[in-house]
């Protein structure tokens, strides 16, 4: 044992660290100037990225963006992913767009609002190149991209004629030998103010609130996450994780394109000073910094109903899930027992256990329904259902769903195992309201189950329209597809012929059902057509695809897919 630890010792004292700088490259994502979503991890089929340090009032950078676009074309077909990031505080997309002229559409630029990525990467000045291995993250050229660019910093003439990055690239595509760094001291320094300065965050006054309010709603004793924000030490202990979490947009989960963050409600979000904020503190070493901890303070979920005590509790038939295999779609029937229709202004679940429970949908029947009896559930509409962190969901004021009093439940379960039998007992709780609302909703569905997704494709475009028939409000829009769902967005197209963006949610994720609602709801005069637009990701860097090598096509199981968003409507009389 002794002489291990000799041994360890005596290779960190003979391999000091000049030998190379550090060249390991964390995981980051980042929305581009057109609204799409890019993860460095999921460039792992490529053999490098090249990522450019851009600015749109930059002289520097105008004859770079040439370049880049001149290189993208000499390396087509080669895996070499060109991407540009633009750390300039308060930039817009819209103003990127504009600077880029007739490349915006050619060369994604990152938009770095909360510059996290630029200051982990170092790159502290505009003109810079990067180029990537996006296999083992790790460096293998920074600097200028051309001698011509840094004879103009120097104000010489261009005596050595190099293309730095296109060296780089032509070793990496041909396997040639290693091209060092070339200082790049042009373009303007990027300011990082509050991230490099010396003040320090508080844990107790600056962490903890935020925490309080992004995180600790799920992070909590009986909460959907798997482990609990409730003192210092948790949160120290998981501060790395969290730290790549943040970079990678996975946390707090179901993002959605920023753009659109004032029209909705109750959606998961952290704004980029927050998230400054808490990289600032880990990244200081996530000291506690006195006594207090506010965290040990928090109050566990109360277990139960989320909403109070409901009117009506209907108790689902206990279900037995085995510890191991894949199980099927299970349909249940379940009597509501109402005397009488009644108006539903929220339900809640009570789910018996979320480890196995991966998602519950509440269909009703009606008499005429209940009568058609066909395998797989049979006809059937869709009420509501619950899926992690989404576990109740109250209507709009004046709305409301109608139960009539002949309908019956129609209830589909999704169990995964978990390596241990478990009995789960799960409950729907009705609230009621006594007057029918003004605003009565049904469900509309935007859908298209035409596709045919090929193997390994990883960016399979899919494309649905629904036309509204009546005035109607849209009041929110639920999206749904299987593990391969990668992005979707949805725009109504008006009578009058004008266009409005309405969602995008730039990096789907499957485990995150989410019911997006509108803040105030959307008036959809007759003739609209709502539009979406979305893609699948069937290739193996979909660390969810169960089988990259299956041509996909709509189908109930989670390896088939899906793509379809319902709507809750209330049709104007
Ligand atoms: C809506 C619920 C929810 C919110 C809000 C949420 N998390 Fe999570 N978190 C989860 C769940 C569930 C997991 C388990 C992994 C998964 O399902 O993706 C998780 C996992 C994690 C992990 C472990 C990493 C991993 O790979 O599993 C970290 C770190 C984390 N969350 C950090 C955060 C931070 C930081 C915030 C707030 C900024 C946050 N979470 C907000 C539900 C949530």
């Amino acid at each position: 044992m002794k002489s291990i630890y000799l041994l360890i010792s005596l290779l960190i004292f003979v391999c000091p660290a000049q030998a190379s700088p550090v060249r390991a490259v964390g995981d980051f994502a980042l929305i581009d100037h057109q609204g799409v979503f890019h993860q460095l991890s999921q460039y792992s089929d490529y053999q490098a990225v090249v990522l450019y340090s851009y600015s749109s009032k930059g002289d520097a950078t105008s004859g770079a963006v040439d370049k880049l676009s001149f290189l993208q074309d000499k390396y087509e077909g080669r895996n070499i992913a060109f991407m540009m990031v633009d750390a300039t505080l308060g930039e817009t997309r819209a103003r990127v767009a504009e600077s880029l002229g007739r490349h915006r559409d050619d060369i994604p630029v990152l938009m770095d609002t909360s510059q996290l990525v630029s200051y982990s990467l170092k790159i502290d000045r505009t003109g810079e190149v990067l180029v990537i291995d996006p296999i083992r993250m790790q460096l293998l050229y920074r600097g200028a991209i051309d001698s011509r660019a840094v004879a103009a910093v120097k104000k010489t003439s261009d005596s050595i004629s190099r293309n730095y990055l296109d060296e780089v690239l032509s070793a990496v595509t041909l396997n040639g030998p290693e091209v060092p760094d070339v200082l790049w001291e042009g373009g303007q320094s990027i300011s990082f103010e509050d991230l490099t300065s010396e003040l320090s965050v508080s844990y107790a006054s600056d962490v903890v609130p935020i925490l309080e309010q992004r995180c600790v709603s799920c992070h909590r004793d009986g909460g959907v996450a798997p482990w609990s924000m409730d003192s210092h030490q948790m949160v120290s202990g998981w501060s790395e994780m969290m730290r790549e979490t943040l970079l990678t947009m996975r946390m707090p989960p179901g993002q959605i394109d920023d753009t659109y963050l004032d029209n909705f409600t109750d959606v998961h979000s952290i704004s980029d000073s927050e998230k400054r904020t808490l990289v600032s503190w880990i990244d200081s070493g996530a000291e506690i910094g006195g006594s207090d901890d506010p965290l040990t303070r928090l109050e566990a979920q109360a277990s139960g109903w989320a909403l109070g005590e409901p009117d009506l509790i209907v108790e689902f038939p206990a279900q037995e899930i085995p510890a191991t295999g894949a199980l099927d779609y299970k349909f249940i029937p379940v009597e509501i027992g109402l005397d009488r229709d009644r108006w539903v202004r929220a339900y809640a679940f009570d789910i018996g256990d979320k480890s196995v429970l991966h998602h519950v949908v509440a269909y009703t029947q009606d008499s005429k329904q209940q009568k058609q009896n066909s395998s797989g559930g049979g006809s059937r509409t869709n009420f509501g259902g619950y899926a992690p962190g989404r576990d109740y969901v109250e209507f709009d004021d004046n709305t409301g769903v109608l139960l009539e009093e002949d309908m019956r439940f129609m209830v589909q379960f999704h169990y995964t195992t978990v390596g241990r039998p478990v009995t789960d007992v799960t409950r729907i709780g009705l609230y009621f309201q006594d007057e029918e609302p003004e605003f009565p909703l049904s469900r509309t569905a935007i859908m298209n189950g035409e596709f045919v997704i090929p193997p390994g494709d990883s960016d399979f475009d899919v494309m649905a329209r629904a036309t509204i028939v009546k005035d109607s409000y849209l009041y929110n829009i639920a999206p749904h597809m299987h593990y391969r769902g990668k992005r979707v967005k949805y725009w109504a197209e008006y009578p009058d012929g004008t266009r409005e963006d309405i969602l995008s949610i730039p990096n789907f994720q499957h485990n995150w059902q989410m019911i997006y609602r509108l803040k105030q709801p959307k008036l959809l005069p007759a003739g609209t057509v709502i539009v979406s637009e979305g893609a699948f990701d069937n290739s193996a860097n979909n660390a969810l695809n169960p089988d990259p090598s299956q041509e996909v096509r709509w189908g109930d199981q989670v390896w088939d897919e899906m793509f379809i968003a319902w709507m809750r409507v209330s049709e104007l009389k």
